[in-house]
């Protein structure tokens, strides 16, 4: 009987994939157990779960780009609140039925839809986690101000990264003559990629170290810890910010994103 159960899960598993997630189900199933970077993204989070909360009860979170929903699961189980939101309905139905599988499904929120959809959402989050989605957007500066305004404690955030070297010292006021000084390898960069990128054509900026403490400190957050070989930032928000830069944020995030037309009539 369980033989037979067990049979039939493994053929729905089948029949949902390809899998980018190992779950590694309840039942002893392993939804892509040749996984080509290994039992992905399990080794991400014995990383990083040492960094987050034990206990999330009262915690809302919000999984962008949750793709099978391993970190999803993983954060409710901690006792979180959790939306997952994805673009992609073959993955979110591989999410549904994994949150069945695992008791899960109650305490979390499907949501298909993009990044961008946050300019419209009228929710906060304690905790969003932001991994493996910023190189894979157009308009990435854009995403991460809309979630940086959606996050109220913790932001885990994840790119794809490009070498670099330190921090430059960057002046406060660059003048024109000065452009050379970008040549230093320690410069915050972003680099284009105009072509695919190991087979993906979605992959679209690489960001050094240096640039991606930028970002995240241009758009308001404090970074707590990197795990470096995961290129992963935890970060918490500040009021770092002037008002002038906090105010040309909001304003450009809500012309961008196209939430009020009004401001520029
Ligand atoms: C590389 S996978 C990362 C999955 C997961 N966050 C992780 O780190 O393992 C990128 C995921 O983001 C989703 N995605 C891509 N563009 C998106 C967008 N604009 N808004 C929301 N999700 C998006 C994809 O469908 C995919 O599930």
């Amino acid at each position: 009987m369980a033989a037979r159960s067990t049979g039939r899960l493994q053929s729905t598993s089948h029949e949902l994939g390809p899998w980018f997630h190992n779950l590694h189900l309840p039942d002893g199933i392993e939804t892509a157990p040749d996984h080509p970077l290994g039992d992905f993204p399990s080794y991400k989070w014995q990383a990083i779960a040492p960094h987050i909360p034990e206990d999330l009860t009262g915690w809302r979170a919000l999984d962008v780009g949750c793709n099978a929903g391993f970190f999803t699961f993983e954060l409710a189980k901690r006792g979180a609140e959790v939306t997952a939101l994805d673009i992609d309905p073959h993955y979110l139905r591989q999410a549904e039925w994994a949150a069945e599988r695992f008791g899960l499904s109650d305490s979390i929120t499907f949501r298909q839809g993009t990044v961008y959809d946050l300019a419209r959402l009228d929710e906060d989050y304690d905790l969003v986690w932001f991994m493996g989605v910023f190189y894979h957007l157009r308009y990435p500066q854009l995403a991460l101000d809309l979630i940086v305004e959606r996050t109220r404690r913790l932001l885990v955030f994840q790119t794809l990264t490009s070498p670099g070297d330190g921090e430059a010292d960057v002046p406060a006021n660059l003048r024109i003559d000065e452009r050379q000084r970008m040549l230093d390898p320690a410069w915050p960069k972003m680099a284009f990629i105009e072509h695919q990128f190991e087979d993906d054509p979605t992959n679209w900026w690489a960001a050094n170290d240096a640039c991606v403490r930028a970002l995240l400190r241009s758009s308001g957050m404090r970074v707590i810890s990197v795990l470096t070989d995961l290129e992963t930032y935890l970060c918490e928000p500040t009021d770092d910010l002037d008002a002038w830069t906090r105010e040309a944020i909001r304003r450009e995030c809500r012309v961008a994103s196209g939430r009020d037309f009004d401001v520029v009539s």
